[in-house]
């Protein structure tokens, strides 16, 4: 089973790029993760799209549509997902010239997020699901990966926190068997 990870933070020392390598450690047997870079993905315009997705966005779209699941690991900015992610989310969210429909159309996302505040992402993921939800995706499992003070717990992008990594394995377990439970 393949699963594509996406950071919503372009910063080299981020958090949540450092959760995505983390999720590769622990995922169960026989999934793999791979990283997709969104350094390089344009913002969205109509009018660009209009011509054709530039090759970042059909990069973007064509890892989401391979892939058997998506892991994304947001960052909070301002009580909401970065534009970063959010960008991604809306260039993924639309079909493009010759696709039948969005690749986010009826996928199940897994979630995660941290933040070196005491509150660990938990605003942001809420929006996020609220996005998923308008772009047809939904997030799963409801279980929530929060994690707080996270340079306490992520040190030189190592995730060093033993509780931490418990929770995110079974968050990842869960979702791999929600994923092989059926509809992915
Ligand atoms: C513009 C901006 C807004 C932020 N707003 C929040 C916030 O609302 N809540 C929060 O917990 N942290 C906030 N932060 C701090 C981020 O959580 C912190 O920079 C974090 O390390 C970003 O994630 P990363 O390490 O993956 O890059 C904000 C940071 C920036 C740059």
């Amino acid at each position: 089973m393949k699963i594509l990870g996406i950071s919503g933070s372009l910063r080299r020392a981020s958090f949540n790029t450092a959760l995505l390598h983390a999720a590769q450690e622990l995922a169960p047997e026989g999934v793999s993760i791979a990283i997709h870079d969104l350094h390089g993905l344009p913002l969205f315009d109509q009018d660009v799209e209009e011509q054709g997705d530039p090759a970042p966005v059909a990069a973007l779209k064509q890892a989401i549509e391979e892939a058997d699941g998506v892991l994304l690991a947001s960052p909070e900015y301002n009580g909401g997902i970065t534009g970063v992610l959010k960008n991604a989310i809306d260039w993924a969210s639309r079909p493009g010239l010759g696709r039948p429909a969005s690749v986010l159309a009826g996928r199940r996302i897994c979630i995660v997020g941290a933040s070196p505040g005491i509150t660990g992402t938990v605003r942001a993921q809420d929006q996020l699901r609220q996005v998923l939800r308008r772009a047809g995706a939904a997030a799963e499992p409801q279980s929530e990966v929060l994690v707080f003070q996270a340079h306490t717990k992520i040190l030189d992008g190592k995730l060093v926190d033993e509780r931490t990594r418990e929770a995110l394995a079974r968050h990842l377990k869960s979702y791999v068997a929600l994923l092989q439970a059926g509809v992915r």
